[in-house]
């Protein structure tokens, strides 16, 4: 029987950079990874659900009009929106599978490190949202861990397979798998994006 995931607001107030993203090199690399892996240069709107402490969020908007960012840890919002001032990143307390504020259409989903952290319900609804938000044409990322976190739901390539079929049930096409040291990532994409 899993646990669950923790109280991220504590977590994240032990230590505001939990997993290392700032100083480890398995994730500078992955962040390398997911940019590689973008099939455009440029999009107009990037949404970062679960941004964490903002390193990839900041990463993104060099590559984006804008990046619209949240996380379901206050305490994580606040730290990703100080690593993003001066950005075009607008960061937002909000959990999945609550939508974000705005009425947007992004045209780049990245679901980065926290599939696996939400509950059977919590999933289906979030991979509802980015189909019913993603503008015409759409790209998601989703890039995972390939391990089995202690305090999440499910592994990281059983959430990654659920990305990639539940999503090509409503039309998504498959893209890229990539199976790196330590992480995995797929894309799809939606209207030829
Ligand atoms: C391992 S961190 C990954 C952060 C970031 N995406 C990255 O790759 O560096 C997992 C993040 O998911 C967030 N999270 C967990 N459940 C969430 C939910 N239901 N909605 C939004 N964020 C959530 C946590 O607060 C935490 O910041």
């Amino acid at each position: 029987m899993r646990a669950g995931p923790p109280d991220f607001d504590a977590v994240y107030r032990a230590n505001p950079d939990p997993w290392e993203v700032g100083t480890s090199a398995y994730e500078r690399r992955k962040r390398a990874v997911v940019l590689a892996c973008l099939r455009r240069d440029r999009y107009t709107t990037a949404w970062d659900p679960a941004c964490g402490t903002g390193h990839l969020t900041a990463d993104l908007a060099a590559r984006c009009g804008r990046v619209v960012a949240s996380d379901g840890s206050a305490e994580a919002a606040r730290i990703a929106a100080e690593r993003c001032a001066g950005l075009a990143v607008t960061v937002e307390h909000r959990a999945l599978p609550e939508p974000p504020a705005d009425d947007l259409r992004p045209d780049l989903v990245v679901l980065s490190e926290v599939f696996y952290y939400l509950d059977d319900a919590t999933r289906a609804a979030t991979l509802e949202l980015v189909d019913a938000l993603a503008a015409r044409t759409c790209e998601l990322v989703a890039v995972h861990w390939d391990g089995s976190p202690d305090d999440a739901w499910l592994s990281g390539p059983a959430g990654q397979l659920e990305v990639v079929s539940r999503l090509a049930e409503r039309g998504w096409v498959h893209r890229i798998h990539h199976d790196d040291d330590g992480f995995l990532l797929d894309t799809l994409t939606r209207g030829g994006a």
